[in-house]
């Protein structure tokens, strides 16, 4: 007998925290719990193999639709969104079940539609049908209500400016412009289902294929409609049994000399299914002759821009060390937010690759700043690599991807400065430094002689050879600097004039966001730092080996 239960429309959620429920761990310098980039990958994982997305005509078929599901098992959530596509609103649930059998049974039962022009792929993407009997049904039946549909309510931006404007201060500005405009739960689920949906179709083909996303989407400084960055691997690299006697048979490739030459073959074939046969997927774009080669495309269902990549593990594991920072302390992800808006609104970042500093090159560069606040509020990476353990070894694309993941052994860090202080002292910090001949290294949290006349140089902290912001030319260095200087002076006449303008006109962040350019000239530079004796380490929790010290180079100074 199917399990019916109906549901309640309408009812508004809050937004769930993105951060998961696991309180055993917690660091004491997040100030929230501290859930390890692996289980929350697995935990979002999971929930995408048990979910569902299903097109349906309006908010009212979401009872029909859990009744429809509650058939082939118990539902646990259901979400509502409503997405744009072609100048055609479309309203979508996605439905999660407590199973995963209970998806399989749902996606069995799914029938072909009545034209040839839709040919039924292997995909969690469904559409509700209309049905005479649906109706009558319901009204037979007496139904309770026990699973509530979610609709996340995100603020407009005429909302966001009201409730920046009403702050106290400038830190509580920080603090809410980053709780507003962070990847809601919602947000979270539809990207890892959209690397769900591209594993499921190649499923047939390739068994093993891993979609994971990486970036924004789970760095944790992702904003609502955020890209998605997603690797594909068709086999299981982290399957290394070696006991097993049957092994897959191979076709030779044609290319096989030239692995990058046979992943561009291997795109030009995946990028064409999703073309042609990937319900939701338009504008597909090789982008082959990259460092990195990608297919871009939009996924119109789940309303989001995709880049696919192969072979690019490592960037999962970038991600995951930009995640661990933002776990370290509470004021990390505020002001990276803070300051990525500021680059957007200030156009010194743009959503297209080009010849300006990325949000990812821009992240580091807060991070460093908050190596060498006076106290450090994070440790250098190289602190995180001493302390690794056997669990935390990692190689990807032969480089080496080994940090500290647990955080537990990392005390809070004793700088007690405001969000306010820290983010003028971001602009302080980089009105002061020396571009023209120095570098920055996360790896080392100190800079050093530029090996090579890059405008800007920030060391790449996986692959100590090469600079992340090798794309950007002087002149948007300017650009970016005289736009820090800008954003210093306006936010020190907002100190002096903070009564007068309070309530009156744009202060705070507002102002930074819609200020006019005022470009300045920039100074010295910074003291070096004792990192051991600034975080003082419980090392004898997770004694460093002596193989897991590694690759600390020093930078090319
Ligand atoms: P937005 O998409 O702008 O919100 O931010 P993002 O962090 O996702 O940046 P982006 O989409 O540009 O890049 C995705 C990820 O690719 C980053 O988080 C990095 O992990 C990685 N990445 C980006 N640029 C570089 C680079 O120059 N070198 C390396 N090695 N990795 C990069
Ligand atoms: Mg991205």
């Amino acid at each position: 007998m199917p399990l019916l239960r109906a549901i309640k429309c309408n009812i508004i959620s809050p937004r769930i925290p993105f951060h998961l429920y696991n309180r055993n761990y917690c660091h004491s310098g997040a100030g929230e719990p501290f859930v390890p980039f692996d289980v929350l990958v697995n935990q979002r994982r999971n929930e995408a193999r048990r979910s569902l997305l299903v097109e349906v005509a309006g908010l009212p078929s979401s009872t029909d639709l859990h009744q429809v599901c509650s058939q082939y098992g118990a539902v646990r959530k259901m979400f509502h969104y409503t997405t744009r596509h072609s100048n055609v609103n479309k309203e979508m649930i996605l439905v999660e079940f407590d199973e995963a059998e209970s998806l399989e049974k749902a996606l069995q039962a799914t029938r072909s539609p009545p034209t040839e022009r839709i040919i039924p792929v292997h995909s969690p993407f469904v559409w509700l049908s209309a049905s005479r009997t649906a109706s009558s049904n319901r009204k037979k039946t007496n139904i309770s209500s026990t699973t509530d549909i979610i609709q996340e309510t995100v603020p407009s931006n005429e909302e966001l400016q009201l409730q920046l404007s009403q702050s106290r201060d400038l830190s509580e500005q920080i603090q809410k412009s980053y709780e507003c405009q962070k990847l809601t739960e919602l947000g979270s689920r539809l990207r890892f289902f959209t690397c769900r949906q591209v594993e499921v179709a190649l499923s047939g083909l390739f068994p093993q294929a891993c979609v994971l996303p990486f970036g924004s989407s789970v760095n944790s400084f992702g904003r609502i409609n955020c890209d998605l960055d997603m690797i594909l691997e068709l086999f299981d690299v982290t399957n290394q049994d070696t006991t097993q006697r049957l092994v897959f048979q191979a076709k030779k490739s044609r290319s096989a000399a030239n692995p990058r030459i046979t992943m561009q073959r291997h795109m030009e074939v995946i990028s064409d299914i999703l073309d042609n046969f990937v319900p939701g997927c338009s504008q597909v774009r090789k982008i082959l002759a990259a460092r990195v080669p990608i297919i871009k495309y939009r996924q119109d269902l789940t309303d989001m821009e995709c880049d696919l990549s192969m072979a690019n593990r490592s960037g999962f594991y970038m991600s995951e060390m930009l995640y661990l920072y933002g776990s370290m302390d509470k004021r990390v992800r505020p002001l990276v937010f803070a300051i990525r808006k500021w680059a957007k609104d200030r156009h010194v970042t743009s959503p297209y690759a080009g010849r300006w500093v990325t949000n990812f090159s821009l992240t580091l560069l807060v991070l460093f700043y908050l190596m060498r606040t006076s106290p450090p509020v994070i440790p250098p990476l190289q602190m995180l690599i001493k302390l690794a353990g056997d669990d935390d070894v990692r190689t990807a694309e032969s480089i080496n991807c080994t940090f500290l993941r647990d955080l537990k052994i990392l005390t809070a860090s004793d700088n007690k400065q405001s969000l306010e202080d820290l983010l003028r002292g971001f602009y302080e910090f980089y009105d002061k430094f020396d571009f023209k001949e120095r570098g920055l290294s996360v790896v080392r949290g100190d800079d050093f002689v530029k090996p090579e006349h890059n405008a800007l140089y920030i060391q790449n902290p996986l692959e100590r050879e090469l600079n992340v912001s090798r794309n950007v030319t002087l002149e948007e260095l300017e650009r970016l600097r005289s736009e820090i200087t800008h954003a210093r002076y306006r936010l020190e006449e907002d100190t002096e004039h903070i009564e007068e303008q309070q309530g009156q006109q744009p202060w705070g962040l507002l102002s930074l966001w819609g200020a006019s350019h005022k470009p300045q000239a920039h100074r010295g530079l910074n003291a070096s730092i004792d990192w051991q004796e600034v975080f003082h380490i419980q090392e004898q929790e997770t004694p460093p080996t002596p193989d897991k010290q590694l690759n600390v180079s020093p930078v090319h100074a």
